[in-house]
């Protein structure tokens, strides 16, 4: 039965490729390509132009390098809701959605492809270690939404908050980019304030009643949000930037 589900999960998996990768290694310091390839991909117009002649593979890719052109990264993206609407409001941003479980980013996967958003891709995969993924400087979004709050003090390391990731993203980030966080969990809140305070970190924007704000992020719910609101759980959310 067990090897039935899995071999269902390859298939899937394999369906999927044009929208989710294994690894995403190989494109370190190279996404924006990697979105200019998709786009072309995606639009008989490009493909018409580069055809043409009208327009090159080149200034296809730099048009990305354009500061409206933000590069996003969401880690734990789950179903990939969030993404999506994001990127059908902001549609010059470019979408890297990460998520471990298999299963949960399979079904992120048909999403994405079922929106028709060019512009985000998927990962799939624990990420631990952003060095790995990105260059210093190549992001400019962070989303944390709802991450697992690993409520033992002993697994406080693998918070995705933990001074250790927060100082990674940071590496990562932009001059100006941006860490977002949201989470139901008022411990994880509470120890991430503790986090970025004792890394002297710049918070932006913070509010322990989202759902009540007039924030932004208030108008992008993931899919654990949605159920948080509904029990008249209250989202914590805080901004910080570089
Ligand atoms: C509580 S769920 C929230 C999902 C989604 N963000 C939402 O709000 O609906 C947390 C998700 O993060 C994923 N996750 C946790 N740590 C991760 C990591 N280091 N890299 C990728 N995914 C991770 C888990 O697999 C899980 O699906």
């Amino acid at each position: 039965m067990r090897q039935r589900r899995l071999k269902d999960l390859d298939e899937k998996l394999k369906e999927l490729e044009d929208y989710l990768d294994t690894d995403g290694r190989e494109n370190k310091g190279a996404w924006r390509r990697l979105f200019a390839d998709k786009a072309i991909n995606a639009s008989w117009e490009i493909t018409r132009m580069l055809y043409e002649g009208v327009i090159t593979e080149e200034e296809i890719a730099a048009s990305f390098e354009e500061p409206d052109s933000r590069l996003c990264l969401e880690i734990g993206c789950g179903k990939g809701q969030f993404l999506c609407s994001r990127a059908a409001d902001f549609p010059d941003d470019l979408f890297i959605g990460v998520e471990g479980q298999e299963s949960v980013i399979v079904r992120a996967a048909e999403k994405v492809r079922d929106s028709g958003h060019w512009n985000i891709h998927l990962l799939s995969g624990y990420i631990h270690d952003v060095h790995e993924f990105f260059e210093d400087g190549e992001v400019d979004m962070i989303y944390l939404n709802f991450s697992d709050p690993w409520p033992k003090a002993k697994h406080a390391k693998r918070r995705l908050t933990h001074r250790s990731y927060l100082a990674a993203y940071m590496d990562i980030l932009a001059d100006g980019g941006r860490i977002e966080f949201k989470t139901d969990n008022e411990d994880l809140f509470d120890f991430t304030l503790e986090e970025v305070e004792a890394m002297g970190y710049n918070i932006v924007q913070m509010t322990r009643d989202l759902a009540s704000s007039d924030l932004e992020s208030a108008r992008y719910r993931t899919e654990y949000e949605d159920k948080f609101i509904d029990q008249g759980i209250k989202i914590k959310y805080l901004a910080i930037e570089k």
